[in-house]
């Protein structure tokens, strides 16, 4: 643990790590504490230049015990998902030597050194957009980095799963399955990528962030609620998601677009009704997000094949996945139509991470917002009423890649000399 001039030491890893949506849905676990689910599940992974967890670990003889700060705020450790992940990681963990800076740590300094993390999400925590499954993934990653894990991607799934179950499926870039696994201790419990984010590089996807006064139900107490009491959740998991599984991959496979669409909207749809088949029923939806389905759903009935797949996870957020940027631009200026800013808005806060969806819109100001015509495939009234301030913001985002160290010092949450937050 030395370093030759005896003075104390940090050492420091940083990374940054995107989140996912699913378009096969877990819900349901079948082991509460290792969290492994009751059925298999596929997601897209997300740009994390525009949704990701940037994470600094660092590890210190100085350090006392080990400490995380989350978004500024120190946080507990003490969670028993937290520990399970740096139990995990510290029985893995394999020697370390830095001979620029003197430092050598042995497998078994691991036992006794404490880690310091801090980690940033750049979208809100609170927006429902599944920080967890980026922040859990990141932890892992970077942890895993600074202690010389030499475990592959797929095996630091299976820890990065016992932090937060979706966490497993951010390890990937791209198209990731999580297979739900047999054995009792987990072990096959996995993620494993499907197609990398290049695959499938004409998807665009747009996040509309919807306005949500309501307590959610979390996901852990939902879906243990679920298990317990619906009676459709066994036939879903039994029958219908391992034949969706099969299907979907095909589709990813074969870029097919409208039975990638189907599938995932018709799980999103299945995935709402068990929430209301649990007792009390769970209203993850609200009517933001029916308006959002229909109008989708509308579109795509007139166009005679899917311009566009929908996905709600447990919130309101819509996950709009389009078949391509022609067609973003065209969710985007219906979007915008329907659910137009507060008027003292301002257009780059409402419309952020690919600006270049709101060009192709013909879009360049609030005024081209207002001027919007209904889309042609309305054709009463009743369905030109608008929705002003409804939903919160937009994401134009697209799928992207897998975990990467930062190795640019300048991206270290960590101050190398105090082992402190920067
Ligand atoms: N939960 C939400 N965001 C997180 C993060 N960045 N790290 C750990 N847990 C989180």
């Amino acid at each position: 643990m030395a370093a030759e001039s005896g003075k104390s030491w940090v050492l420091a890893v940083t990374a940054q790590t995107p989140t996912n949506i699913a378009v096969i849905k877990y819900w349901g676990k079948r082991d509460e504490e290792l969290i492994l689910p009751i059925n298999d599940s596929i997601s897209v992974t997300l740009d994390p230049d525009h949704l990701c967890t940037t994470t600094s670990v660092a590890v210190s003889p100085a350090f006392t015990h080990d400490r995380m700060w989350l978004n500024g705020k120190e946080v507990s450790l003490s969670g028993g998902r937290y520990q399970n992940c740096l139990r995990e990681l510290r029985s893995r963990a394999s020697d370390v030597e830095d001979e620029q800076k003197g430092i050598k740590i042995t497998k078994k300094d691991w036992e006794k050194l404490h880690v310091h993390i801090v980690s940033y999400n750049n979208f809100p925590t609170a927006a429902g957009l599944a920080s967890s499954a980026a922040g859990l993934a990141c932890l892992v990653f970077s942890l895993a980095k600074l202690m010389n894990v030499k475990d592959d991607h797929s095996r630091l799934s299976a820890i990065a799963r016992q932090g937060s179950g979706s966490a497993c499926r951010s390890l990937y870039g791209g198209f990731v399955k999580w297979i739900m696994g047999k054995e009792e201790n987990g072990s096959d419990s996995i993620a494993v990528q499907l197609a990398d984010e290049k695959h499938w590089d004409d998807l665009v996807i747009i996040i509309a962030v919807v306005s949500s006064r309501q307590k959610e139900t979390s996901s852990t107490s939902g879906m243990r609620e679920t298990v317990e009491t619906s009676m459709l959740i066994e036939h879903r998991a039994k029958e219908v998601v391992p034949k969706r599984i099969v299907k979907m991959e095909e589709a990813i496979k074969n870029r097919d677009f409208p039975a990638f669409a189907r599938l995932t909207c018709a799980d999103s749809n299945q995935f709402h009704a068990v929430c209301l088949d649990t007792s009390p029923p769970i209203f993850y939806m609200n009517d933001t997000s029916h308006r959002i389905i229909s109008c989708v759903e509308k579109w795509n009935r007139s166009e005679g094949t899917p311009q566009v797949a929908y996905t709600f996870d447990a919130g309101p957020n819509a996950v709009l996945i389009s078949h391509n940027r022609k067609a973003a631009a065209l969710l985007l200026q219906r979007l915008l139509f329907y659910f137009p800013p507060q008027a003292d808005a301002d257009l780059n806060s409402y419309v952020i991470g690919d600006k270049t969806i709101l060009q192709d819109a013909g879009i360049q100001n609030m005024k081209d917002i207002d001027t919007l015509t209904p889309p042609p495939e309305v054709k009463d009234n009743t369905q030109t009423q608008k929705y002003r301030g409804d939903v919160s913001y937009f994401i134009c985002t697209r799928p992207g890649r897998g975990p990467v160290v930062l190795t640019d010092e300048s991206r270290s949450l960590i101050n190398p000399e105090t082992g402190l937050p920067k």
